[in-house]
């Protein structure tokens, strides 16, 4: 009987010291608004950027300026906003996040079209291209990739920090599973999206710590099927997504879009994207470190036809 109730004291004493992380996860309280409000969203013009830029346009989004390298597609995006929510004001901005001038030529461009309209940034623009690291053909993509994935991203939120600190506001940055655990040939890829990761928990850390009113968010999807780039090196390579996706899981544009959405309205550091959930396997890596070792030379043909797919990405990629 004394046993039974020392248990209980204790299983209530667990569940108090639970609670708080307990409800803030999984029924966080909502704390934003994204309804007549501004945002930027970079990487717009094809893939995840474009069903970002729809859903905050459905969302009510007073302005909405999506930029990309490709003007045509951009002007083609926006004509379609536009058509879809009228409400919304459509920007199409020609940018390459990987330029300085462009960088800051965006940043004073967006300052005087939303004056001091709460501004949210969506640092979707990404690369990625699988190596193999031995080849020194491969100099130019490391260079690309970390150009636009780390140098651009940083540099362009330097470059908005200024106007979002005054009007409010806040960053949502696209990394991706990459960024918490190893793959075949991703690499430097990789690499870029443990670097967004790390710099979006920081960047968090010190608008809270400063008490500025910039929340940070990241956003890490799976493997996206639909659209995007792996989508499209599926076809480009005839092994198409769904060979790989019954072991690695997968979603689509619409659910990184909603969670860009859920990310600002519950504050959440960080939201992982996959229809299969993939935060025991990061949780196992890191108490266990050796454990990738085994998971990629696991004998089932689920796991064999997951790294034939990435082999031939990488053979594929590492010949152009
Ligand atoms: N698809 C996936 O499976 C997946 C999974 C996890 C994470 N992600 C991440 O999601 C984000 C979007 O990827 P996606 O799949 O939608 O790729 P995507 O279809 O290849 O689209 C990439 C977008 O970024 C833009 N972009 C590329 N380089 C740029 C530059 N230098 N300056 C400005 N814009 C640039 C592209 O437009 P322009 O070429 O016109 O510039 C395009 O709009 C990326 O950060 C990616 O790493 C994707
Ligand atoms: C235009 O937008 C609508 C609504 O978001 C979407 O269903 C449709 O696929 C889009 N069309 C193109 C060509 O992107």
């Amino acid at each position: 009987m004394a046993g039974l109730s020392f248990c209980n004291a204790i299983g209530v004493v667990l569940l108090a010291v639970l609670a708080f992380p307990l409800c803030y996860t999984f029924i966080p309280p909502q704390v934003h608004e994204v309804k007549g409000k501004c945002a930027v969203v970079t990487g717009a013009s094809t893939g995840i950027g474009v069903q970002i830029a729809h859903v905050l346009a459905s969302e009510g989004i007073s302005k909405l300026v999506i930029t990309a390298r490709s003007k045509e597609k951009l002007d083609a995006v926006a004509a379609n906003i536009t058509k879809h929510y009228p409400k919304t004001q459509v920007f199409a901005e020609k940018s390459d996040v990987s330029k300085p001038e462009d960088r800051t030529a965006l940043a004073e461009t967006v300052a005087k079209t939303f004056g001091s309209c709460p501004t949210t940034l969506v640092n979707n623009a990404g690369v990625e291209s699988f190596l193999h690291m031995e080849l020194q053909s491969a100099k130019p993509k490391i260079d690309q990739m970390i150009d636009i994935n780390i140098r651009g991203l940083i540099h362009l939120t330097n470059d908005f920090l200024p106007m979002l600190i005054k009007s409010g506001g806040h960053i949502v940055n696209i990394a991706s599973l990459a960024g918490k655990m190893p793959g075949i040939g991703v690499n430097v890829y990789s690499a870029t999206k443990f670097a967004v990761i790390g710099f979006s928990l920081n960047l968090r850390a010190d608008m809270r710590h400063r008490k500025l009113d910039v929340s940070v968010h990241c956003v890490m999807p799976g493997i996206v099927k639909e659209a995007g780039m792996a989508d499209d090196m599926g076809k480009q390579i005839g092994l198409p997504l769904e060979s790989i996706t019954d072991l690695a899981g997968f979603s689509r544009p619409i659910d990184t879009a909603n969670a860009v959405v859920e990310a600002i309205k519950y504050d959440h550091p960080e939201l992982i994207v996959n229809s299969l959930p993939v935060w025991p396997l990061i949780a196992i890596h890191s108490i266990f470190p050796r454990w990738f070792d085994f998971t990629f030379e696991l004998p089932l043909p689920s796991v064999e036809r997951l790294n034939a797919w990435f082999d031939k990405v990488t053979d594929y990629q590492s010949q152009k």
